[in-house]
């Protein structure tokens, strides 16, 4: 293993899509930035240099971060952030993991233009476990707003309504050929007959579920999250946002152009979405102004095709890569996630309320200093370690909304002892309306045991749980209107964000922490901060 250095400069970039320029946020000068490359074991040093106006902090989304919480990036919850002229070194090592994870800014909403992919390889000699691909392809999904996202966040805080929908999808930051600003082309995939790619697909987007498809190509899926899976092969793929999935494509027409297309899966009656970003597989040999056939993306409430593939997701499960899904659990836990309305007088286009988003009814308040420091320094007042381990009330989830749809604030915690294992039910709620909600949980990868719609029975739904070879993931889909069962060992000392990926919805409130004791090892103890750690 080897130690890897990166310098990331966080710079502003004037940047055009959609026919327009506009100042942006990026590491490098680049969007998508660069790609962070390591082999499994590595050492990974990351030296972040703040540039811009803004406070500034970077996640290592899926890196498991083992006793080097310090380095997990999200801003007020394990680091205070990087200001202006500052910098900081995130320090971690790569234990365990290898496929492909992300990395995006963890603050306000600047991870709409500063994101990039982590590329983990195995072990130097270790292959994997299916067929060398001939090239692999880091394919990054996102989004794009004509205006500055940070106005639109603010916009929507001051009125009380939801932000607007981006203008745009991109694939490797273009909205691709199919778009209304055609000169700008857009990523093109060159293949050679008969040759396998790995496509190595991140969903960076802010707000969207994505579908992925390309004409005339079967996908064969092999990884999620940075973990194996069964191999299954299948036309198009659900991703939420930070999720990835790497699929092998063989190249086996004999020529021509085909379209890729990511378009939103949107499992809510209220959002309106049409924007697909659309990129290229291109032949070797074929002419560049030879005809692209095309396809027709999924619908965007085309449930059916996202659980089709959602279904087909096992652990590989082999003898090398077991599924070592906890058999007991020590902390049984059901939390709601849903959106709220909370009374504000100052919202004059929300008369008078503000949307809102909980877990359990706690709609999460950001601290002014990082929960950890809180936590190590033992500093009093930050937090609470009073979180709900189950709904306050309970009422008809998916059904009639309660009588309040008010939501409480806290800075709340849940609190493990080391090694404590969790089985934790996420229950989506109707209260505004049903939505599908990916929640990523920092610091661990879980097993999706369960899934299912309605109301999570658990008498009746605890039997078909699947303790054999469930996937293994960091962020997972809680369906529209139903709920989704994890379970993880709390094996990793720390303070750990949970949240919903969909960038609205943390700010919002959607979002809490667990906070993992130290175990009695010495090696079962948060290492101690470094000393550039930045002070709030
Ligand atoms: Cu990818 Cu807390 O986020």
């Amino acid at each position: 293993c080897r130690v890897r250095n990166y310098k990331f400069n966080v710079v502003t970039r004037n940047t055009t899509r959609l026919c327009a320029s506009k100042p942006i946020v990026t590491v490098n000068g680049k969007f998508p930035g660069p790609t962070l490359y390591a082999r499994e074991d590595d050492t990974v040093l990351v030296k972040v240099v703040n540039h811009v106006k803004y406070n500034v902090s970077i996640h290592w989304h899926g890196v498991r971060q083992i006793r080097t919480g310090w380095s997990d990036g999200p801003a007020y919850i394990t680091q205070c952030p990087i200001q202006p002229g500052q910098s900081f070194v995130y320090n971690f090592t790569i234990t365990g993991q290898r496929g492909t994870l992300l990395w995006h800014a963890h603050i306000l909403w600047l991870r709409a233009t500063v994101h990039g992919a982590i590329v983990i390889l195995p072990k130097l000699g270790v292959p994997y476990p299916f067929p060398a691909p001939h090239k692999e392809v880091v394919v990054i999904l996102a989004e794009w707003w004509k205006s500055d996202t940070e106005n639109v966040i603010n916009e929507a805080l001051k009125s009380g309504l939801a932000p607007n929908v981006s203008d745009a999808h991109t694939i490797n930051g273009n909205p691709g050929p199919v778009s209304n600003c055609t000169s700008q082309g857009g990523f093109t995939l060159r293949v050679q007959t008969g040759k396998t790619y790995l496509l190595r697909i991140i969903n960076a987007a802010l707000n969207e579920e994505l579908f992925f498809k390309i004409a005339g190509h079967k996908l064969t899926v092999v990884e999620v999250d940075a973990t194996y899976i069964k191999p299954f092969t299948i036309d198009t793929i659900i991703i939420a946002p930070g999720q990835t999935t790497n699929a092998l494509i063989t190249a086996d027409q004999n020529s021509g152009k085909y379209l890729i297309a990511a378009s939103p899966f949107m499992d809510s009656p209220i959002a309106v979405d049409n924007a697909t970003a659309t990129a290229t597989v291109h032949y070797a040999g074929t002419l560049a102004n030879a005809a692209t056939t095309l396809t027709v993306p999924p619908p965007q409430n085309a449930t059916q095709v996202a659980n089709k593939f959602i279904n087909a997701l096992k652990s590989l499960n082999s003898k090398k890569f077991p599924a070592n899904v906890p058999l007991t659990v020590d902390h049984n836990l059901l939390f709601t996630v849903g959106l709220g309305i909370n009374p504000c007088p100052t919202c004059k286009a929300g008369n008078g309320s503000r949307a809102v988003a909980s877990i359990n009814n706690v709609t999460f308040v950001m601290p002014t200093t990082a929960l950890l420091q809180a936590h190590f320094f033992k500093t009093k007042g930050v937090f609470t370690t009073d979180f709900p381990g189950k709904p306050p009330h309970v009422f008809n989830y998916t059904g009639t909304p309660p009588a309040s749809l008010a939501t409480n604030n806290g800075t709340k915690v849940y609190r493990l002892k080391y090694n404590e294992t969790v089985q934790l039910v996420l229950q989506d709620t109707g209260i505004i309306a049903p939505e599908n909600h990916p929640v990523h949980l920092h610091g661990f990868n879980f097993f999706v045991v369960g899934r299912g719609l309605g109301n999570y029975n658990p008498k009746k739904d605890q039997k078909s749980f699947n303790l054999v070879d469930p996937a293994e993931r960091n962020t997972v889909g809680v369906p529209s209107g139903g709920w989704t069962a994890i379970r993880f060992r709390a094996d990793n000392p720390g303070v750990w964000f949970m949240h919903c990926h969909l960038e609205v919805h943390t700010t919002w409130g959607l979002k809490m922490a667990f906070l993992v004791d130290n175990g009695k090892g010495p090696s079962e103890s948060l290492l101690p901060p470094p000393s550039d750690l930045p002070k709030c």
